[in-house]
């Protein structure tokens, strides 16, 4: 942890007197002795709180009360347009070595970034407030949980971390007098002049989001943007939780996973219960799968969310994969978003939400490209008069990653198990990507190993907004390539061994499945209409799960013909069907090829079972006829 000799007396911190943990307030003497704000406040997670910092905000211009009879108790953000999402070029990995970060992730040495961060933080909060924001991933207590302290210049993270964490004083309670936590420091690193002017959105040019995995610390500089900034979600309960989960297999052999998972419940028409993680890339529409309705002809099915960005999974003493969602809250895209592309999400956006970056509305309302009809006039996310016409000549009213933070309570299918601090056992696992041709709709791998093979070969292609070309395929392993807090290599290899341990213990594990929601026709147009749809592909394979649904064996693994699929209430022809569930043994030839460009990236470490996957997967294609 950064030393420093500038340490306030812990006396002068003002700590509750629930805070008896002093490593707790070591630490946060030694911070303000660095960061060295004019105040230090403990936040206590309450209501009470949480509208006097807003009703401060509205103050200062950061937030704009939306209109009460439209939005209650909902505010608008406008960030600074040169902070609008994650910085994944600042973003980095502090490993001792270089190779425990591993190609896919920036690294510096240690000594150095601290230097550097030393630099950086040394009187960055001045003429500003210090927030101390404890907060539990996971259900308090939960024997999957973990408990991080976020310190603050920013009165929008408490806010948000109160939304999306299970935030505030009982927190400490849990902490007791030794128990461990995770250090995360933030900053926008804009110090205040005494008595100066401030800005709606501080931050800073200069932006480094650093994990030291060995440490397990956070330190943030210069934004005060969504996983910038609210330092429970990607940079703690994936990086920094993925390294812990693989680590702790050093201990007890076996570990624990963090996941770029949604966790999502399923109810059949007969009342059996399933739980499901699926990994997704980011804009693939995982928000909507966690809430998905299930479609006409389908009634009787019923899904509900337990999470809809991250799982925690851990082997119970039963043999089961156990899960639970860390957030307590969704940081979710609101462009696209509408009724009816996912109702559910639009009835949590009803009251108590922090939109950031949409547009403002002439009645005090919110909008977005994709909601509705566009109004007559906005004012767009950087405060500028909009009106269609603006829309027509290609500017955007919201910020394309504009963004809602609202609590977990507030989906209307809410998984009642979603706060069970023993989590749910995981019946499948899904991955999937975005890919116009080459991966069928739904296909489940033989076993445990050629599932790992089609996740870490995932790939997805980039829409136009994200990479200026369309359609190129970035490899995005397990959704995890911004993510992973260490190797790559070693992240597959922790899989794998994951699963055979389990195994040998004779645990059951469950299947897991590659999908494709995203084929298109000669035109480029989607073939597959996805959204409630997507069900039907839920159903076959829960039907897997439970050893009953038919399918047709091919070089992958298992995927249903035509009649395998219920189609009451969906017109779907089977030439339709064959569209985007057909295997060009040309196509694979090639996708094998940039399957290769990825193991040669990760060569050192790589697990050797995926290189025999790939020959055994080839060899099975190199029989296909042509
Ligand atoms: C997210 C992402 O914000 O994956 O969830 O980018
Ligand atoms: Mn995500």
């Amino acid at each position: 942890m950064l030393q420093t000799n500038k340490a306030l007396k812990t006396d002068a911190l003002g700590a509750p007197p629930a805070v008896k943990n002093r490593s707790v307030l070591d630490w946060v003497a030694g911070i303000a002795g660095l960061t060295k704000p004019d105040r230090i406040v403990w936040a206590d997670g309450s209501k009470e709180e949480y509208d006097r910092l807003c009703d401060e905000m509205v103050a200062a211009g950061t937030l704009r009360r939306l209109n009460p009879a439209k939005r209650p108790d909902s505010y608008l953000a406008w960030s600074d347009p040169g902070d609008v999402a994650r910085v994944e070029d600042r973003t980095f990995i502090c490993s001792e070595h270089q190779s425990d970060a591993g190609p896919t992730n920036h690294w510096i040495a240690p000594a150095e970034m601290r230097r550097t961060l030393d630099g950086l933080f040394d009187g960055c909060m001045s003429g500003r407030t210090m927030y101390v924001i404890p907060f539990s991933m996971g259900p308090l207590g939960s024997p999957i949980a973990q408990i991080g302290i976020e310190l603050s210049d920013s009165p929008y993270v408490v806010t948000n971390m109160r939304l999306m964490t299970r935030m505030g004083a009982a927190v400490w309670d849990v902490l007791g007098t030794d128990g461990e936590f995770v250090p995360c420091v933030h900053s926008a690193g804009m110090p205040r002049a005494a008595g100066g002017k401030d800005v709606p959105w501080p931050c800073n040019k200069t932006k480094y989001i650093v994990h030291f995995p060995e440490s397990r610390e956070i330190w943030s500089f210069g934004s005060g943007y969504g996983g910038n900034a609210l330092l429970g979600k990607k940079c703690f309960a994936l990086r920094i939780a993925s390294a812990m989960g693989r680590n702790a297999a050093q201990d007890d052999g076996q570990g624990w996973l963090a996941e770029h998972m949604l966790i999502l419940g399923v109810t059949s028409p007969e009342g059996r219960n399933y739980h499901v993680a699926a990994a997704f890339p980011s804009a693939c529409g995982k928000t909507n799968f966690a809430m998905l309705i299930p479609p006409k002809g389908m009634e009787g099915w019923k899904v509900t969310t337990i999470g809809d960005d991250i799982a925690w999974i851990k082997p119970g003493k039963d043999g089961r994969l156990y899960a639970i969602n860390p957030e307590a809250g969704y940081f979710g895209v609101a462009p696209g978003t509408n009724d009816k592309s996912n109702y559910n999400c639009m009835a949590s956006l009803r009251s108590g939400v922090i939109f950031t970056n949409v547009a403002l509305t002439d009645d005090g309302d919110v909008w977005w490209e994709g909601m509705s009809e566009p109004p007559a006039h906005l004012m767009d996310w950087q405060g500028r008069d909009w009106t269609p016409a603006n829309g027509k000549a290609g500017r955007k009213a919201a910020h394309p990653n504009a963004r809602f933070t609202v609590a977990a309570t507030q989906n209307p299918v809410i998984d009642p198990q979603w706060d069970d601090p023993e989590g749910v056992a995981i019946d499948a696992f899904i991955f999937g990507g975005r890919r116009s041709t080459t991966v069928p709709l739904v296909t489940q791998a033989r076993d445990w190993g050629e599932g790992v093979y089609m996740a870490a070969t995932m790939g997805s292609e980039t829409t136009a907004a994200a990479a200026g070309k369309q359609g190129v395929v970035r490899r995005d392993p397990f959704a995890m390539l911004p993510f992973c807090g260490y190797n790559m290599s070693d992240y597959f290899a922790h899989w794998l061994n994951l699963g055979a341990r389990m195994q040998s213990a004779g645990a059951k594990l469950p299947p897991i499945f590659c999908v494709n929601w995203f084929r298109t026709d000669a035109n480029g147009k989607f073939v597959w209409p996805g959204f409630g749809e997507n069900m039907r592909v839920l159903k076959w394979m829960l039907q897997r799960v439970d050893g009953h649904g038919s399918g047709e064996e091919h070089v992958f693994g298992v995927s249903p013909g035509y009649g395998d699929l219920t189609w009451d209430g969906m017109a779907f022809t089977e030439s339709q069907y064959t569209t985007i569930t057909s295997i060009d043994p040309a196509q694979w030839r090639e996708e094998f090829k940039l399957h290769d460009q990825l193991f040669a990236k990760l060569k050192a470490g790589l697990p050797q079972e995926l290189l025999a996957t790939r020959r055994s997967l080839e060899a099975k294609l190199d029989k296909q006829p042509g």
